[in-house]
């Protein structure tokens, strides 16, 4: 279960949202947590949660190693923060920022390079599931980005998050996040065979609530949940994580 903070919050705002989530999700073993602050945000959100069991990661990665990269941050960097994930390919760095199928995927291989836990974000346009292109748009971005990793795809985590259900309020319904995480567990079995694919972790994200989040868990193939909005508060990120209480 990730938070993904998004462009919101201040240091000290942060740290206080971070000590907040950290309490109120101490008994949560079903699953991992994690947070995902802004970049220069890192440090703070460390300082509180180093020691607890919630995670932290950053929102997107460089795919160099290093160099001159002005405003870039590299994998190097985020470790020696601590971060333990980076998203990767999030539909607003897509979309803002131009980024491609195969910057996705140098980003993917930078970060399992390192030693951190990619969570790959793919998903569909509005435009693209109104002209039945759902499951071919994925597939193109689960290809791309999964293409050889190694023996790194076991720690590969894939977040299902269409682009018309985020920060929009419209969550797709259980059934047509299952349709899509079913097949994304398909496409990663005839890359990597079916033991890789049932071991995957595939986040929904795209409007998660407390008042939705257990109907989508109980689908067979969503694994837990990206949030962005809704982790923006302890409580309803907390509400989502002990989604089963
Ligand atoms: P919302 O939960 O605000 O729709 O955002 C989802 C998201 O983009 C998480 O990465």
């Amino acid at each position: 279960m990730a938070g993904n903070w998004k462009m919101h919050l201040d240091a000290a705002s942060a740290a206080a949202l971070a000590r907040e989530v950290a309490n109120r999700v101490s008994r949560a073993h079903h699953c991992d947590v994690a947070v995902m602050p802004a970049h220069p945000l890192l440090p703070a959100v460390a300082r509180v949660l180093d020691g607890s069991s919630v995670g932290y990661g950053s929102q997107d990665i460089s795919a160099e190693e290093e160099g001159a990269f002005t405003g870039e941050v590299s994998a190097r960097m985020l470790l020696s923060l601590g971060c333990t994930y980076t998203l990767v390919g999030h539909s607003e760095r897509r979309e803002n920022h131009l980024e491609t199928d195969s910057l996705v995927h140098l980003k993917t291989a930078r970060a399992l390079q390192a030693g951190l836990i990619p969570v790959v974000c793919v998903g569909e346009k509005l435009a693209e599931r109104e002209a039945g292109q759902t499951l071919h748009r994925v597939e193109t971005q689960v290809t791309t980005a999964l293409k050889d990793l190694g023996d790194g795809i076991s720690r590969v985590v894939l977040a299902y998050e269409p682009v018309w259900a985020i920060g929009t309020g419209l969550t797709a319904t259980p059934a047509q996040a299952e349709e899509v995480h079913e097949f994304i567990r398909s496409v990663v079995g005839s890359l990597y065979g079916a033991a890789v694919a049932d071991g995957m972790r595939i986040l929904y994200g795209g409007s998660v609530k407390p008042d939705n989040a257990a109907t989508l868990m109980a689908e067979k193939d969503v694994d837990g949940a990206l949030v962005g909005g809704a982790s923006l508060t302890a409580e309803s990120f907390a509400g989502i994580v002990n989604y089963g209480d």
